[in-house]
């Protein structure tokens, strides 16, 4: 149990830097994909650093519940470093190897599990029904559905929008999808229902959104094309189960970038976290804004995701504009990085900001909120986040609504922040960062 965490609340202890070296979850993106990939695949696929997170548990339930085959190894796997990772097993089933669940598959708060899942399972010929917590059966569905159904997929949705999900799969048909959103969930169902299609099926986006599918996809034997923002495959051919080693979630480590990084006398290492091109947007942001970030790159085997140790240190920011192209890329690092935002000299802008209200809560508003806790001020303007800086935070309440990245972007403000703070059920970071509070606790020094 962390030492400031009474039930359903945390506190910090007043003014302490942060220290220390620590190495962040596995990339969650990745982990779901590593697991629906490696049951479709022929072959076992071992996997190296999973994400600990309650989302990829319900991406392995709900596969189990299919049919696959998932074993733990037990025993921690040590490298010759002396780090030691968990490893499991897929034990693929094939292209068809996936059996009808009589029971609905549980997505808990997982978009990705969802939306993925109803991707694999258009292309399934039996009936199969998804759903999720309230957070996950309030947002959209329609935007997945659509596509879907354009191959021939038959899909019900409550209200004809949302989860619960009834999908009727069989034979589907390749198609050449032009998304208005840049979403990498909504990218790859499309895919993975391409898998299975007759021809070719390609997704088109406004803007790049993170590219793990079709990295994965190719890892996995499969002939991935790629021009500007459109990518295509062709169906019917075999996946080939391929070693997958999890790189550290960024997503996870911008907690630790941004707390560095704002709370005086503070400086953290990082080991192995991701730095693909396309999830890199916050260590981009942040240089910008003047952060003291040191990058060392580590070689990686063929096919897997770029990764880097980083160091961060306090540092006098400056405020920065993030573009509705590049947004993307930092989706889910909104909250935390308007924090920083508080921090800065000038206004930030993050633009192009939409998604933000359609994630596990709606982030605009719970980012605005969240700083109003604190005493700061934020604001929306259409779809853009407008953070004025430097603010000096007063310690505020803070209910997170059961949103993992808002507790978490709270619990690095409240260091901050004038006066006592407290953050409600921290529990909910079991979504993503189950370890986060502990070890918030122990990188505060005494
Ligand atoms: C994810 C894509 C993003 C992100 C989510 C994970 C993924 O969602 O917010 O946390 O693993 O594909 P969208 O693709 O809908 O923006």
């Amino acid at each position: 149990m962390s030492p400031n965490s009474g039930k359903g609340a945390w506190s910090p202890p007043h003014r302490r830097p942060l220290a220390g070296e620590l190495r962040v979850p596995g990339d969650k993106s990745v982990s779901h994909r590593a697991l629906i990939f490696g049951a479709l695949a022929e072959g076992t696929t071992s996997i190296r650093g999973l994400s600990d997170g309650e989302d990829v548990q319900s991406t392995r339930r709900c596969l189990e519940q299919l049919g696959a085959h998932i074993e733990d190894c037990g025993e921690l796997v040590k490298t010759p470093a002396g780090e030691s990772w968990s490893e499991i097993r897929v034990h693929g089933a094939g292209a068809s190897g996936l059996k009808s669940s009589k029971r609905t598959l549980d997505c808990g708060n997982s978009g990705t599990t969802i939306r993925l899942l109803m991707g694999v399972l258009s292309g399934h010929p039996f009936p199969s029904r998804l759903t999720g917590d309230a957070s996950l059966r309030r947002r959209p569905m329609k935007r997945v559905a659509d596509p879907l159904r354009s191959m021939g997929a038959k899909i019900e949705l409550a209200d004809g929008e949302h989860a619960p999900v009834k999908i009727e799969g069989g034979a589907l048909r390749g198609v050449a999808y032009e998304s208005p959103v840049a979403s990498a969930q909504l990218k790859s169902a499309v895919l993975l229902a391409g898998l299975r299609a007759q021809g070719e099926t390609s997704v088109l986006e406004p803007a790049p959104s993170r590219d793990h599918t079709e990295r994965m996809l190719r890892h996995f034997g499969l002939k991935v094309g790629t021009e500007g923002h459109r990518v295509w495959i062709y169906g019917g051919a075999p996946l080939k189960a391929a070693p997958v080693r999890v790189p550290g979630d960024v997503s996870s480590a911008a907690f630790w970038l941004v707390a560095a990084c704002v709370v005086p006398g503070s400086r953290l290492k990082l080991s192995g976290v991701c730095t693909n091109p396309t999830r890199s947007g916050v260590i981009d942001a942040l240089a910008r804004m003047g952060a003291k970030l040191d990058l060392l790159q580590a070689a990686v085997g063929p096919g897997e995701e770029p990764v880097a140790d980083i160091t961060a240190a306090h540092s006098q920011l400056v405020a920065t504009e993030v573009t509705p192209q590049e947004f993307p890329k930092l989706v889910d690092e909104a909250p935390i990085l308007a924090v920083a935002a508080t921090q800065a000299r000038g206004t930030t802008r993050i633009r192009g900001a939409a998604e933000l209200r359609v994630k596990e809560s709606d982030r605009m508003e719970g980012t605005v909120k969240m700083l109003a806790a604190f005493g700061a001020e934020a604001r929306v303007e259409g779809d853009d986040l407008i953070v004025p800086g430097p603010q000096a935070l007063k310690g505020g309440t803070i209910d997170p609504k059961a949103d993992h990245r808002i507790a978490m972007a709270a619990a690095v403000a409240s260091l901050i922040a004038d006066g006592p703070s407290t953050v409600l059920d921290p529990g909910c970071a079991q979504i993503s960062y189950p370890a986060f509070f502990p070890t918030l606790d122990g990188l505060l020094q005494g």
